[in-house]
């Protein structure tokens, strides 16, 4: 199974199709945002999973149980491969949509969604955090998370390829890890406004299941041949 998904980061539907029409026998599926998604809506996703793409729908749900339940239960209508929620919501939330996606796929006879929850932002520093009322070093909030979503049932985290590792190592290996923040090595040395990245073959020796990649992919002069550099680092 491929790990790289691609972020389909452009400005509108045309442009998303475009580029998933260019890239999808060399890539393992597309992540479609809140950008494309407010600006496009649903169809949007229709459009990409009836085209043989898995979609990561990207939308970090965070509210009360029964409005993420309903929100999962959507998502997995649509079709989606995989749908992620805020671990901060807490562990009702979180079991909440689990069993959304797979009450929902039971009824209509699909596969359901792979579950996932963000943990602490890559954008946050530890003195944001301190900010929220939350304390603790960041690394000890994000495996506090990864733990609380593993314990209510979820299939994952998102997470910087920096904490891949330690995840891994306390959760073990059929917890699924998505790293975005992937540069240097065969995916550009630029590091636009990420922070605490990893090279594409690093963060899968890290442990990583999938990688989200956007703009060394997406903004390179010829994205496909940017794609399939990509996958030669990482083929064993
Ligand atoms: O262009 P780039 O490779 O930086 O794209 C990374 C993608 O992953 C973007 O869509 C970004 O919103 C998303 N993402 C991230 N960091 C997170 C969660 C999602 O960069 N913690």
């Amino acid at each position: 199974m491929d790990q790289r998904l691609v972020a389909l980061d452009v400005e509108d539907g045309p442009a998303a199709i475009a580029l998933a029409d260019n890239l999808r026998d060399v890539v393992g599926g597309f992540k479609v945002g809140s950008r494309l998604f407010t600006t496009e809506g649903p169809d949007i996703v229709r459009t990409l999973s009836r085209s043989g793409g898995r979609v990561f729908l990207d939308l970090k749900f965070h509210d009360i149980p029964n409005t993420v339940a309903t929100a999962v239960a959507a998502a997995t209508s649509l079709g989606v491969w995989m749908v992620n929620v805020h671990a901060a919501g807490g562990t009702r939330m979180m079991q909440a949509a689990r069993d959304a996606a797979r009450d929902t796929a039971a009824r209509e006879g699909r596969t359901p969604p792979l579950v996932i929850a963000v943990t602490v932002l890559t954008s946050m520093n530890a003195a944001m955090l301190d900010e929220t009322g939350v304390h603790a070093p960041v690394l000890d909030q994000v495996l506090r998370l990864a733990e609380l979503a593993q314990a209510a049932g979820l299939d994952g985290v998102v997470a910087s390829p920096q904490e891949t590792a330690l995840i891994r190592q306390r959760c073990g290996p059929d917890f699924a890890i998505v790293t975005p923040g992937i540069r240097g090595g065969a995916a550009t040395g630029k590091k636009d406004d990420q922070e605490r990245t990893l090279g594409p073959a690093e963060a899968i020796a890290a442990g990583a299941s999938y990688l989200v990649v956007g703009r060394p992919i997406i903004a390179a002069a010829n994205a496909r041949k940017a794609a399939e550099e990509i996958a030669r680092v990482l083929k064993p």
